[in-house]
Formats: structure tokens, C-alpha cells, sequence
């Protein structure tokens, strides 16, 4: 084997060798070896070089590490594009005269799988992983997955992978096409010696170069203008206000009419407009934003304990979910009730939620049985001695929770992790209660908890950094994405959430309907409204907690009774039947109802309000404002760490839409000042409310955004 040599830069990202007549051109970037303008010189530099040395005969590209290539590099989007661009390395790649082989292995996505579709030859390792993402981040395939993937291996299966952006396995990429090989191993290593031995054997019987361009997927013409019609009609459906997807099926059916370097063309043309739409913005905050969360300071000082048993304290709704999260992570669960009654529910509510997947054929009686083995129920909190993590899930009462922890200090093992799963309460009060409060945190599961991708990791005064870590790690096995907060009412998630429901409440008692909020909600981009959640998650919750703190609340503050009413009336929701909508064909079918708006009119004319209208834009930006100007207040009491904590909040636990990539986010995106004004705006109708957040006025004075405020974690 020949000396390495370097084919740009002082530390150079791709690595050239020569193995006999083979040039093996290695790209190591870490950690995903992305296509940063360095990589992209090496390449194309090493493509030059291995067409230019009479001595090389083939090509092969492989990637360092646990990655081929994990695509473009993503922190390069929106600033000043550098050449050579990715879609010009991938045409040099695919004319080159010398057969080019790409050895994947772990992560080939987006540009990654890009440069691999531009190579002549492919083969794959187990453990790779084939996907065409840019869907998620806004984009669409720019260096010409549009045009290649169809002409390899058709129109229909090449929108779904660029529609879904989901990441292919090795096997399905071969039955598709996609890969010519699958060859044995998993590593760096394995990946350049098959890739060695496979371009040899092409060298050897004189395999010439064979291009992409001039596959034949799109050769039944029926077949394909059928896929495209149907994508049509189902992004139409599903891609709700989204730009990209439908900027994908046009350069897919580019692909079927246009010759292969004007549907390149046109594939660029689109990548540029969606590379300047703000909903890639909004999608690339949110990719770096919920990798950004799992770095609190305590993941970085301290080692989490160990966590091997789990204990779950309730098996109601949050204890029975938090139970499958944690079996669905394939650990053991002990569960404890208050009496054998309460026990076999809770049971069987985690039963249902196996069997379900049982009916639905996605899970075996036997996998079932095996999962719920590992189910040990008890009523005897002795049965938690061996737990490495116990959760409370019991009522909502901090008596009740008090007692609870009481005996778990006494039953425990010295280090164990003793969290709550309490939605409002003040933790500092349950740690403050027991002998080891250093071993209290918060672990706020979303419902349904095996479902909810959040998790607010609540950290309380006295808690050990070990602990916090150990949260995070949790967190991590249970595949949800962790946010730090702090202790305060509602934390980050319920307490934004009671102003801007303040806010809807003040718009329909002010003269929008309950059914012009939910449509202005969902218009913005929200699956639901606010009112359809309410009916969703039962009125009289919310009701209860109202009653809970009519004593506190602050005398001045505008009350809207209009739900109350609701509620004394028994209409709770999908439950009861009705709500602030009527179904009476079942939770599906909510329609508006004429009595709620008889009701709203008269709750107006007791509070002596004159209804005006509001349009559309008025909902979205009031709406907006309180949960803005709220999350500037949670992140000014460093309640939450950073803005992008809020964001990811609210994407993952609230529905806010993803391409709009979170209050905060969207904030910067409008301009503060914009939202400044419309606050002090409002502030005229109502200056308690609307009291402008201290750091939203700050950063505007300083001429400063949220984003700013990111990097100081
Ligand atoms: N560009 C820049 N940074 C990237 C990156 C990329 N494409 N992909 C990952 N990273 C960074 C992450 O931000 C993270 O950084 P941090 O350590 O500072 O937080 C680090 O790499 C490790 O990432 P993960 O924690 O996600 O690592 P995993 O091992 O869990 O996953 C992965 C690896 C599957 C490659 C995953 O990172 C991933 O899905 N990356 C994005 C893939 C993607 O969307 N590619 C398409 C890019 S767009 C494109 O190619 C356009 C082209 O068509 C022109
Ligand atoms: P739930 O009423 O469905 O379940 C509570 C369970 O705790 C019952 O099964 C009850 O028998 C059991 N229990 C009560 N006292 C007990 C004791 N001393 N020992 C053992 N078990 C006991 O309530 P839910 O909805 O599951 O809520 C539980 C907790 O989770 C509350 O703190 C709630 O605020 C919180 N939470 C609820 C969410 C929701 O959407 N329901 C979301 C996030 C948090």
C-alpha cells in the first residue's frame, strides 16, 4: 500500500491512499464526515487526481468513522453558498471516465447518498442506513437525488423516501436498486475492504462506468405519471402549509419530461427557493435546537447512576404510560397502587396499550408476553428497595405526593433517583420534605407518556448534578427529548400555556368565536386549536385547577368565566359528548354549537362587553404575543436555559408547528420590535396582562434577538 497522501488543507477532512491500481478516497469529518466546503474541495480534488494518474483504474469512496457520509453540512445553509457546490461535485463524480465504487456503511444521507447515487457502483454494509431527509429541514435533494433516484429505481419509491425522508435500511435500499451489494461487516474497516474487493472484481471483468443519469426507472411512463399524480393529491392532503414537498414532486416530474441537465437545473432553481424560505430556518433551529437541549450543565459535570430497575408509583393514566415508555426501552418496571383494585387497572391499562399493537399486527402475542413479563406489580412500597429510578404518577395533590415520598425515603436504597411526574406542584417542597432531598427531581411526562416525545427534566434547589445527569440519560434510553427547567408554576410547558389560553379566552369573550380561534390556531399551523383541546383533554382538568387557585389569583387580572360555565353545565368535552363543540357522532365528529356561542353572548353582556370582530392575522398575533412575551419571562427567571429550550417545548409537547421552529424562533423571524409593538399595542385594552416581558425590552433596546441568547447555554 502506498503513503497516504492529503488532498486539501492543513487538516485535511478526505484522505487518499492508493491500494494496487485502486485510488480509495476516505472522507473523515467527524462526527458525520457532512460535506462541508472542505470536503467538497478534497473530493473534487481527488477525483481530478485519480482521472489524471494513469496508474489508478478505479475509485473507491468511503467515510472514517461510524458514518459514510451523514450529508450536507447543514451549518452552511443560509450563508453565502461556496464552490465547488455539492450538485457540481456530484457531476464530476458521475462523469468520471474511471469506475467510481462508494462503500457505504452507517449514516448515507441526503448529500451523502447523493455523492453515492453519483458514483457508478454501491455497495452496502448491514448497518447502513439510505435516506434522502431534506424533507425535514425545508429542502429537497440538491445535488440530483431528484433526477438520479427516479432513473434508478422509479418515481414512486423515489418521492417516498424524498417525502417521508425516511432513513432506508441496508436490505430494502437492495431490493429497491438503490445499492448494487450487500456485503458483511458494520465498520470503517469492513465498508473500504468490500468496497476494495468489489471494485476489484469490476476491474476484473472490465466493468465499464455506468451512470445514474441513464437508468431506466422512469421507463414505464403510466406507472410513473400515476405516482406523481398521487403524491400530488397526498401532499395536498398531508403537507399542510409545508413548501418543500411540493417543490419535490415538480423536480421529480422534471425527472420524467425534461432532459437529465435541465431537470438539474430545475432542481437547483427549487433547492434555491426553498433554501430561502423561513421554513427551512425554522426546521434547521429545530434539528440544531433538539440536539442543543441534551447539553444541560449537569450532562457535562457530572455521570448519571446507574439505571437498570425502575420503579413507578400510580397506574393511572400518566403512571400506566410512563410504565410502557419505560418497558418499550426494554427495562424492568415495578409498579405500585394504593390496593389490589387500583393494581389490576393499572395493569391492565399497559396490557392495552400491548394489545392494541397486537391486534394491529405490529406486535406478537409472544414479543407481548415478553415485554410483560418484565411488569412486576406490588402494593407494597418495600417492593421498590432494588429500584435505581422511582417516578410518582399519583394525584395531583401535594399532600397525597408528600406521603408517597415519605415512603419512598424509607424504603429506598441509599442513591436512588426519586422523581415526581407532578404537573404544577412545587418540588422544592416534596424534596424539602424528606430526609435525602439532593436524590428529587421533576420528570414531566406529556400523555400519553409513552407516546409524547417531551420530557421537562424539573431541577429543584437542593437536587445533585449526578441526579440531573442520570434524568438525561433516562431521557435518553427512553428515546425522548429532554428540557431542562426550573421550578415555578407549570414549569416551562403548563405555565406558557395558561397565558396564551388566557389569551384565547380574552379574544372570545372580546367577540371571536371559540371556532375562529381553533381555525386562526390551526391555520397558523397547529393540528388543533385551543378549544379542540380543552374538549380533547376533558374541561373539568382545567376546571379543577381553576378552582384549585381562585384564592391566589390576583384580584386585578381579568377572569373570563365562559368555560366555567361550561363546565357547570356538565360539558366537559368528547367525553360528555359536548363541549365547545357538539359530537354527536362521537369524539370525531365536533361541530359548532349555537348554545356555547347563546352562552359566550351572554357571558359578553354580563362583563359589558361589546363584541368586536377580529380577523384572522388579529387571533394569530395575540395568540402568538402571550406565548412569546411568557417565554421570554420563563427565560429571563431562567426558568428555562436558553430560548431554543422553549422552542423544542413547544414542538415537542405543545404541537406548535415544526417549520415555524418554535415561539421563540418565530419571534426573531417577525423582528422583536414587531412583537414589542404589538404588546404595548394590547397593553392599551388590558396593562396587567400585557405587561411587556423585562428581556423582551432589553434585547429590543439592544437591538438584539432570542438567538443570541442560545449559545450561552
Ligand atoms: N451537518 C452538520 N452537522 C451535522 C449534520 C450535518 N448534516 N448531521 C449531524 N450533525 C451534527 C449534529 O448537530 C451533532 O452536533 P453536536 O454534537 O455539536 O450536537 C453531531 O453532528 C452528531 O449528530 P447526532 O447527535 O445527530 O449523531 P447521531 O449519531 O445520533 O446521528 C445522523 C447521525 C444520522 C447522521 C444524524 O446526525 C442526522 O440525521 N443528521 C442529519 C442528516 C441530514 O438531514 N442530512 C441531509 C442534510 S441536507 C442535504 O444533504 C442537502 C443536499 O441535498 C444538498
Ligand atoms: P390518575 O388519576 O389517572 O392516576 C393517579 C393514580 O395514582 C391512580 O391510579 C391512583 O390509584 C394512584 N394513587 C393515588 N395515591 C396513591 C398512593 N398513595 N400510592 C399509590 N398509588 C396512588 O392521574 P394522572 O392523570 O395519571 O396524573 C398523575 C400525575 O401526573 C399527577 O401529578 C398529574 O398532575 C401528572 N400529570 C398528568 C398529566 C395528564 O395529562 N393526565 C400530564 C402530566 C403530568
Amino acid at each position: 500500500m502506498s503513503k497516504p497522501s492529503t488532498a486539501a488543507g492543513e487538516t485535511p477532512p478526505v484522505h487518499l491512499a492508493r491500494e494496487g491500481a485502486i485510488l480509495v478516497v476516505t472522507i473523515d469529518n467527524p462526527p458525520v464526515n457532512a460535506l462541508g466546503v472542505a470536503v467538497r474541495r478534497g473530493l473534487m480534488s481527488a477525483i481530478e487526481e485519480g482521472e489524471a494518474d494513469a496508474g489508478v483504474a478505479a475509485i473507491l469512496v468511503t467515510g472514517a468513522g461510524r458514518n459514510f457520509i451523514g450529508g450536507a453540512d447543514i451549518r452552511e445553509f443560509g450563508k453565502p453558498p461556496q464552490s465547488p457546490l455539492l450538485t457540481e461535485l456530484c457531476n464530476r463524480i458521475e462523469a468520471c471516465s474511471k469506475p467510481v465504487l462508494a462503500a457505504l456503511h452507517g449514516a448515507a444521507l441526503g448529500g451523502g447518498l447523493e455523492v453515492a447515487l453519483a458514483a457508478h457502483y454501491r455497495v452496502a454494509l448491514g448497518n447502513a442506513r439510505l435516506g434522502l431527509p431534506e424533507v425535514q429541514l425545508g429542502l429537497l435533494p440538491g445535488a440530483g437525488g431528484t433526477q438520479r433516484t427516479p432513473r434508478l429505481i422509479g418515481a414512486q419509491a423515489a418521492l417516498d423516501m424524498m417525502l417521508t425522508g425516511r432513513h432506508l435500511g441496508a436490505k430494502e435500499a437492495l431490493s429497491l436498486g438503490l445499492v448494487d451489494q450487500l456485503v458483511e461487516g458494520d465498520s470503517a474497516d469492513h465498508a473500504r475492504a468490500a468496497g476494495l474487493r468489489e471494485l476489484q472484481a469490476l476491474l476484473d471483468k472490465h466493468a465499464p462506468v455506468r451512470r445514474s443519469r441513464d437508468g431506466k426507472g422512469l421507463a414505464d411512463t403510466a406507472a410513473t405519471q400515476a405516482a406523481i399524480a398521487a403524491a400530488r393529491a397526498e401532499a395536498g392532503k398531508k403537507s399542510r402549509g409545508l413548501f418543500s414537498p411540493h417543490k419535490i414532486i415538480d423536480a421529480v416530474e422534471a425527472a420524467t419530461t425534461l432532459p437529465f441537465e435541465e431537470g438539474l437545473a430545475l432542481e437547483r432553481q427549487f433547492f434555491l427557493q426553498c433554501l430561502d424560505s423561513p421554513q427551512r430556518a425554522g426546521l434547521i433551529h429545530a434539528f440544531f435546537a433538539e440536539r442543543e437541549v441534551q447539553k444541560a450543565p449537569e450532562t457535562r459535570n457530572a455521570q448519571p447512576r446507574r439505571i437498570e430497575q425502575i420503579g413507578v408509583v400510580g397506574g393511572g393514566t400518566m403512571g400506566a404510560g410512563i410504565a410502557v415508555a419505560v418497558l418499550d426501552a426494554g427495562l424492568p418496571v415495578t409498579m405500585i397502587e394504593r390496593d389490589d383494585e387500583a393494581l389490576a387497572r393499572g395493569r391492565g391499562h399497559v396490557e392495552k396499550t400491548y394489545d392494541a399493537q397486537v391486534a394491529k399486527g405490529r406486535l406478537t402475542q409472544e414479543a407481548r408476553d415478553a415485554v410483560l413479563a418484565r411488569l412486576h406489580g406490588s402494593t407494597r412500597y418495600e417492593d421498590l428497595s432494588a429500584a435505581d429510578v422511582v417516578i410518582e404518577a399519583v394525584f395531583e395533590d401535594l399532600n397525597v405526593k408528600q406521603a408517597v415520598f415519605a415512603e419512598l425515603d424509607r424504603v429506598c436504597k441509599p442513591g436512588a433517583v426519586l422523581a415526581t411526574n407532578t404537573s404544577y406542584l412545587d418540588i422544592d417542597a416534596i424534596a424539602a420534605s424528606i430526609s435525602r432531598p439532593a436524590d428529587v427531581i421533576g420528570l414531566h411526562f406529556f400523555s400519553p407518556a409513552n407516546v409524547m416525545k417531551l420530557l421537562e427534566i424539573v431541577v429543584p434547589r437542593q437536587v445533585a448534578s449526578e441526579v440531573v445527569a442520570t434524568a438525561f440519560e433516562l431521557a435518553k434510553r427512553l428515546r425522548k427529548v429532554p428540557v431542562r427547567a426550573g421550578v415555578c408554576d407549570g414549569f416551562i410547558g403548563n405555565r406558557i400555556l395558561a397565558v396564551y389560553r388566557q389569551a384565547a379566552d380574552y379574544l372570545m369573550e372580546d367577540g371571536a368565536s371559540p371556532y375562529e380561534i381553533d381555525a386562526a390556531v390551526r391555520d397558523f399551523g397547529f393540528a388543533m386549536g385551543p378549544y379542540q383541546v380543552v374538549d380533547l383533554a376533558g374541561g373539568d382538568i382545567g376546571w379543577a385547577t381553576r378552582k384549585r387557585r381562585a384564592a391566589t389569583r390576583d384580584p386585578r387580572a381579568r377572569y373570563v368565566h365562559i368555560a366555567d360555565r361550561l363546565c357547570e353545565r356538565g360539558w366537559f368535552g368528547q367525553k360528555s359528548g359536548r363541549g365547545f363543540y357538539r359530537y354527536p357522532d362521537g369524539p370525531r365528529s365536533g361541530a359548532p354549537d349555537p348554545e356555547v356561542l347563546a352562552l359566550i353572548d351572554e357571558e359578553r353582556a354580563r362583563a359589558g362587553i361589546t363584541p368586536r370582530s377580529f380577523s384572522k392575522e388579529d387571533i394569530q398575533r395575540r395568540y402568538l404575543a402571550a406565548m412569546i412575551n411568557e417565554g421570554a419571562n420563563v427565560v429571563h427567571q431562567r426558568i428555562a436555559l436558553r430560548p431554543l429550550d422553549v422552542d423544542v417545548t413547544f414542538l415537542y409537547g405543545y404541537g406548535f408547528p415544526r417549520h415555524r421552529g418554535g415561539p421563540m424562533k418565530y419571534a426573531d423571524m417577525v423582528g422583536l420590535p414587531n412583537v414589542l409593538a404589538d404588546i404595548r399595542a394590547f397593553a392599551a385594552e388590558d396593562p396587567l396582562f400585557w405587561t411587556p416581558s423585562p428581556l423582551l425590552v432589553e434585547l429590543v433596546e439592544r437591538g438584539a434577538n432570542f438567538e443570541s441568547l442560545n449559545q450561552a447555554g
